[in-house]
């Protein structure tokens, strides 16, 4: 690569970073706006890269950063923070030679002040920088025997109190896995919504690998660009983690069953639940009825109408509404054969692909969250008919969250009549997915 190409494609992870950290964005759509103006698809490769690894090491750069700063991170300008933590991504984690990574950094550094500090920018980022250069092979992180939590936290690159959290549940060795896990970004990952092999051969016309995931409809297409794919624009794949997938094959649903969706924005799974309970538009449903009710609830307009355009683009007919799940806009004793709750939760279990989620989070936002869950979860207990079926879903690994809010629930009058029928949590070392967990429980009667 070379040295304009090089600070080009540090440049646009910088830009990157900044859009995460002034604006929110998410990094799975930061970077990939970021990027694009990139001519090359190395120089896009690496310069995404550099963002995931800088988004998914940001507590152990700062660490190692504030061994060797002169004066506290804090008070470091945030735009020449940003870069400080680029640079040294290059050097702790990234096979960079040292020059190119402090070099670029300089210069990166003098673009984002005033014109008059330029060289002093230049010059504080070039000595801490090449500082970190010559302590990079002796950090003194501690061992695991003597702080297992500062040490995985460190050599993981997560906040102390996700790993803490993680070691209540398993034991050391499960939690590093865990966490080594949660740094890989996953392969891409399209639910057929149409016949699977065809689309698989459809894919495969177009020189991709495509193989058959583990659930039925998923199929699996390493090094694919989701947002380029004529499948996906068309509505016949729909990117979607096969984690989320089992959501629907878990909740019960089949041909012909009513089904309600709680907290359905942006629609992967009510899209997927209509297919299953055979709610396609322009084929008879199978219950002799045109089109079996789906409903949609979502609190956000904005998000409920992403699920009307999902519907539209893959031909299945929802009732989208818009409205709070803990009072559902439904008839008074409406009742469905399928409730979903698929609830707002912390997220620590999409880390494969949005890394910064876990500085984002805190430990105040699970127990706000988790009261959230609860009353969501109470509330559509009370909508599943006889005979059906409640399932509650988080796509994270917090004990308060998942399993809390489950025993929390069975506990609850709210609870009464159901049977507990499954809990399961999915986790990335083990099952190669995110960590979703899926919680389902059958109300007494016939169906
Ligand atoms: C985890 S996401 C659901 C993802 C969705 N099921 C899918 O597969 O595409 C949770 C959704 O719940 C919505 N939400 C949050 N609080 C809500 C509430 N009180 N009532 C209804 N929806 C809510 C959020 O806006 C968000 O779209």
């Amino acid at each position: 690569m070379g040295d304009a190409a090089g600070l080009a494609a540090r440049r646009a992870a910088l830009t990157a970073l900044r859009a995460g950290d002034e604006d929110g964005t998410w990094s799975n759509r930061a970077v990939p706006a970021a990027i694009a103006d990139l001519a090359d698809a190395r120089d896009r490769g690496f310069a995404a890269h550099l963002a995931y690894e800088t988004l998914r090491w940001e507590g152990t750069l700062d660490a190692a950063l504030s061994l060797v700063c002169s004066r506290p991170l804090a008070e470091v300008e945030r735009p020449v923070h940003r870069v400080l933590r680029l640079g040294a991504v290059q050097l702790l984690v990234s096979d960079v030679p040292d020059r190119a990574a402090v070099d670029t950094s300089v210069a990166l550094a003098r673009e984002q002040v005033p014109r008059g500090r330029a060289k002093g920018a230049g010059g504080f980022v070039n000595g801490v920088l090449r500082a970190l250069a010559r302590q990079r092979h002796d950090l003194p992180w501690p061992s695991r025997e003597d702080d297992p939590v500062a040490h995985l936290a460190l050599t993981t690159g997560h906040p102390d109190w996700i790993v803490a959290e993680l070691l209540e549940r398993y034991d050391v060795e499960r939690t590093r896995a865990i966490l080594v896990a949660d740094d890989v970004a996953p392969g891409v990952t399209l639910r057929a919504v149409g016949d699977r092999q065809t689309l698989i051969e459809e894919l495969r016309a177009e020189g991709l690998e495509a193989v058959v995931g583990e659930v039925d409809e998923a199929v699996r297409v390493p090094g694919a660009d989701p947002r380029r794919l004529d499948a996906v624009a068309a509505g016949r794949a729909v990117p979607q983690d096969e984690a989320s997938m089992r959501v629907a094959h878990a909740s019960g649903v089949r041909p012909g069953s009513s089904v309600l969706d709680l907290c359905a924005g942006p629609g992967g799974k009510a899209t997927h639940l209509a297919r299953l309970a055979g709610a396609v538009r322009g084929e008879p449903g199978p219950g002799g009825a045109d089109e079996p009710p789906v409903v949609a609830v979502e609190l956000h307009p904005h998000r409920a109408q992403l699920i009307r355009d999902a519907a539209r683009s893959q031909r299945v007919a929802i009732d989208v509404r818009v409205g709070d799940a803990t009072e559902p806009p439904l008839s008074p004793g409406e009742t469905f054969d399928v409730v979903l709750v698929d609830a707002p939760c912390t997220g620590l279990g999409t880390g494969r692909r949005r890394p910064e989620v876990r500085w984002r989070r805190t430990p105040d936002d699970v127990d706000d969250l988790a009261a959230l869950q609860r009353s969501l979860l109470s509330a559509a207990a009370a909508r599943v008919a006889p005979g059906g079926q409640l399932t509650y879903a988080v796509c994270t690994w917090t004990g308060a969250e998942t399993d809390g809010v489950a025993d929390a629930f069975e506990a609850s009058p709210a609870a009464t009549g159901f049977t507990a029928t499954g809990r399961r949590q999915l986790l990335p070392d083990r099952d190669d997915t995110d960590g979703m967990f899926i919680a389902t429980w059958r109300r007494d009667g016939d169906r």
